[in-house]
């Protein structure tokens, strides 16, 4: 949550800045602000209140030509209100030192009072002004010194960027939980919160350790730990296309990333696979044979969307690998005590690699002895660090607030991951493993005859729904968690109430709403519990619900008896959570571009939730 850019160069920083923001802009956008430095030491600084085309507006009629470094934000509001005065960057007492935050300092009550008591003068609610004004209190002539003076002061998870009007040319950045990358150039540096600001500038990327300091200068890359101690600088590269990061045509990121979805697919198996052996080979996974065969049960931890990928991931493993799995949120498992010990296997599950539930619950399942396995899709992230072994979805940057490509390569993760070891330790056959990699192969192909004809239909179909308040989403077995994901997705970007359900639960509650206003879309494949679907069907249409019915392809069994039936291709059971995956993300992307609802970047949302 919040983007934060800095640019030290010859390029026009300000430039630089908003382009960084514009495509950090999905971490936060509730307000912006730029400061730049000049060669005499002028600082200007412009702040908004709204989205980054508010700042740009200003910038138009004020703009901001001159300069060699700057740093920029895009907020996710914490403490205080999106106003202009509260929209960082915030500067210290003399107003000589900036600063831009991403995350919470949790005694800044405290230090402001104290400061205060000094005559310090605070102008806004925010926790990040209070950090600006301890550095500056700190300030001495060397910018890093004041913050390694300051940091021990703060408490809290946070990541920032300061700049010195009185130490100058130089960006100080500091990581204690969200992330921060640097991005290497000639003559030229970049830091950011996310790769996307940088990409398309440089692919040779430091992604700082927690506890760490770096100082930024426009030849110099100096890192240290909170204590001063020097740390070798880890350049990777990284191999992610530029033009991802693009829309490319599309109107929206989400529907760009929808489509790609056969493609983050094949990159997350190619290359793993090895159908005629029955078996796959993920390296980087970090399980060795006697590992595996220690494992006698699996925690799943995760968030929102990564969660609902756990769910299904439960089906994958139990069924594959004989082994029991529990499934997690990353909020709830950090404050339980949970039954860990060194033959748990714990399997993370984040997109970002960085939520702030997800990791804290990670490293209680480290520290009581588990082993990690942690599924991500930035390289370098938090999590992927901080496991034993990660295996990475080649979904490619996902730009959209509300997940889609992210998704379902987590879930070809999840089944490669079952595969992996249900090998391994000895449960699952080789001819089934055969078949199994043998349908994931072809899984790509019948995702693009879905994303061939699916869209006009459910385009039509959220026209007609479009103004319905309450949609009820049912599936059962391996597709009671695509429900659940299905009224997430409708939920996050449409702003409709949704709630997803195993369909057999009804009965127990829910069925009391259902009345002719109410829509429910009932996953129908013809699985092994597709009877009980269709009796469920029916009690929906008894009590006169509007029923969206996805079914296989040549299903006659609905016809007449749900309102809309949208026909999928034929795939084997434990490739349909994948495949009906992709019609619920279709139907909230129409029923949101039909509401006029801001898509990508959904209201109160952020893409990497990095506080608590
Ligand atoms: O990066 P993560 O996978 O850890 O993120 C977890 C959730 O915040 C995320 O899935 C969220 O629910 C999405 N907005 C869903 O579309």
């Amino acid at each position: 949550m919040c983007g934060i850019v800095g640019y030290i160069g010859d390029k026009k920083v300000s430039e630089v800045i908003i382009e960084g923001l514009r495509r950090l802009e999905y971490r936060g956008y509730d307000s912006a602000g730029i400061a730049v430095v000049d060669r005499d030491g002028t600082l200007s600084m412009q702040r908004s209140a709204g989205k980054l085309t508010r700042l740009c507006e200003k910038l138009e009629k004020n703009p901001i030509d001159h300069g060699t470094y700057g740093l920029g934000h895009t907020r996710w509001a914490t403490h205080g209100r999106p106003t202009e005065e509260n929209a960082h960057p915030h500067t210290d007492n003399d107003g000589k030192i900036v600063v831009i935050h991403n995350g919470i300092i949790e005694n800044y009550l405290e230090l402001k009072k104290e400061m205060e008591s000094k005559g310090h003068l605070f102008k806004t609610d925010t926790d990040t002004e209070v950090a600006a004004h301890l550095i500056g209190k700190n300030f001495d002539g060397s910018l890093i010194d004041a913050v390694r003076i300051s940091i021990p002061m703060l408490r809290g998870h946070y990541a920032f960027l300061v700049i010195a009007v009185n130490d100058p040319d130089k960006i100080v950045a500091v990581r204690n939980g969200p992330p921060i990358v640097i991005g290497l150039g000639e003559d030229e540096n970049f830091v950011a919160s996310d790769i996307p600001a940088i990409l398309p500038y440089t692919r040779k990327m430091v992604f700082l350790n927690d506890g760490e300091i770096a100082e930024v200068t426009r030849k110099n890359l100096n890192i240290y730990d909170f204590n001063g101690e020097k740390i070798e600088p880890d350049v990777q590269t990284i191999n992610w296309d530029p033009i991802q990061v693009e829309k490319g045509g599309y109107k929206h990121f989400m529907l760009k990333e929808i489509f790609e979805q056969p493609r983050a697919v094949r990159d997350t198996l190619y290359g793993r696979i090895a159908p005629e052996e029955g078996d796959v080979y993920i390296s980087e996974i970090n399980l060795d044979e006697e590992q595996v065969r220690k494992i006698n049960r699996i925690i799943i931890d995760a968030c929102g969307t990564s969660w609902h990928a756990g769910l299904v991931g439960k089906f994958y493993l139990e069924q594959l690998t004989g082994l029991p799995v529990e499934v997690d949120y990353g909020s709830e498992l950090r404050y339980r005590d949970p039954i860990v010990n060194e033959n748990t296997l714990g399997l993370i599950i984040t997109q970002s690699g960085e939520t702030a539930d997800t990791i804290s619950a990670m490293r209680i399942l480290k520290e009581k002895g588990a082993r990690l396995v942690s599924i991500c899709n930035v390289a370098g992230s938090m999590a992927s660090r901080q496991s034993h072994g990660v295996v990475y979805t080649h979904a490619g940057p996902e730009i959209g607030v509300a997940s889609t490509k992210a998704f379902t390569s987590q879930l070809i993760a999840l089944l490669l991951i079952a595969v992996h070891i249900g090998r391994r330790n000895g449960f699952l056959k080789k001819e089934e493993a055969m078949n199994i990699l043998e349908d994931m192969m072809k899984l790509p192909h019948h995702m693009e005859i879905g994303l061939e004809h699916l869209p006009g239909k459910l385009e039509d179909i959220a026209k007609e729904l479009s103004n319905k308040r309450d949609f009820l989403y049912l599936g059962r077995g391996l597709c009671y968690p695509i429900a659940l994901e299905g009224a997430l997705k409708l939920k996050e970007i449409s702003y409709i109430h949704a709630e997803g359900y195993p369909a057999g639960e009804m009965k127990h509650g829910p069925i009391a709403l259902i009345d002719e206003n109410m829509p429910v879309v009932a996953l129908a494949p013809g699985d092994k519990v597709y009877e009980k679907m269709l009796s469920n069907i029916e009690e929906v249409k008894a009590r006169d619900g509007i029923v969206l019915a996805l079914v296989d392809t040549n299903d006659t069994n609905l016809i007449g008896k749900a309102d809309y039936i949208i026909e999928l291709p034929i795939v084997p059971d434990l490739m349909k959570p994948i495949l009906y995956t992709v019609p619920l993300q279709l139907l909230a992307y129409y029923i949101a571009v039909k509401l006029g609802a801001d898509v990508d970047q959904p209201r109160n949302l952020a893409k990497s939730v990095t506080v608590e």
